[in-house]
């Protein structure tokens, strides 16, 4: 079966408090994008074209408005709420009836990830049958992360969640490819101390059927999180000056789509004109042109 996406973009987002108060974290503006379409090209370069975005039922509408149905882009794109942030794991619950027996990509709505060769390796990820592959990244405090220990052959030993004494320095993304019984292991789980359904719990019962990858991420990729007003302060400067210096988009929709034949010339065409006016729109014209390749 096609292995679906789901987008986690539901909690209060407490820590961008004012900036969150009535604007989902997850729309809030990175440089010249809302966050959300991060994510959402990350599984669209996976080669996801069925998504699932779960938000809080007082964003639900606000996401609708800006995303609609996925069909601009080649995909289809569905709804649902997470009614109370009670966790990551929690989402795979929600989206049980959506997967309906399908593998799942899960990314969190606040990640940002980047870099050459990220689409190749993440669509090997996708294509891999059964188990569940998470993606490891160095960072330089993993504490505020789940963490993974590996055994002297590299293999994953140990997944811990924000342990005061971390086993590695690599991190657990915000990345998650699972096979089908992932709703059932969520399904499964006890509520942590933080009163949350832990991915980390989902994870940790792959790694003890023997059936979690890990992908490293190596120091060519870029991976952030968004969830305070410095992170969200870098990440738009890294973008802007990334964009800026090429002349080429981060996370951009229209033109995943359209490189990865989603859709053709005639659909970015009439996805610029409604644009016109706006740096993004004058860009999505100079793909068609071929004045940026
Ligand atoms: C969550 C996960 C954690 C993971 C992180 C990645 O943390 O629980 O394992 O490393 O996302 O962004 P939280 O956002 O709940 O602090």
């Amino acid at each position: 079966m096609t292995r679906k996406g789901i987008i986690l973009a539901g909690g209060t987002g407490s820590r961008l408090y004012p900036l969150t108060r009535s604007v989902s974290k997850q729309l809030m503006p990175v440089y010249d994008k809302p966050m959300v379409y991060y994510p959402l090209t990350t599984l669209m370069l996976a080669g996801i074209r069925e998504i699932l975005v779960v938000t809080t039922p007082h964003d639900a509408g606000a996401f609708r408005h800006l995303l609609g149905d996925g069909g601009q882009w080649g995909c289809r794109i569905d709804y649902a709420e997470q009614a109370a942030p009670n966790g990551i794991a929690e989402a795979l619950l929600i989206a049980r009836d959506f997967l309906d027996g399908a593998p799942s990509a899960l990314i969190l709505g606040d990640n940002l990830f980047y870099g050459q060769g990220l689409s190749g390796l993440l669509q090997k990820a996708a294509a891999r049958d059964g188990g569940a592959t998470i993606f490891g990244y160095q960072v330089g405090d993993p504490t505020a992360y789940g963490v993974i220990g590996f055994d002297a052959e590299g293999k994953p030993a140990s997944i811990e969640e924000k342990p005061a004494r971390p086993a590695s320095r690599h991190a657990v993304t915000g990345l998650y490819l699972y096979d089908a019984i992932a709703p059932d292991i969520a399904a499964s789980l006890a509520p942590s101390q933080r009163g949350e359904l832990e991915i980390t719990d989902v994870n940790r019962h792959y790694l003890e059927r023997g059936t979690l990858e890990v992908e490293r991420l190596g120091r060519g990729t870029t991976w952030l999180d968004l969830g305070t007003p410095t992170a969200l302060f870098d990440a738009a400067n890294f973008v802007r000056i990334v964009e800026e210096r090429q002349g080429l988009k981060i996370a951009c929709p229209e033109e995943i789509a359209w490189r990865q034949g989603f859709i053709g010339d005639a659909d970015l065409e009439a996805l610029a004109a409604p644009l016109e006016g706006s740096e993004y729109g004058a860009y999505l014209h100079d793909l068609l042109s071929g004045a940026v390749s």
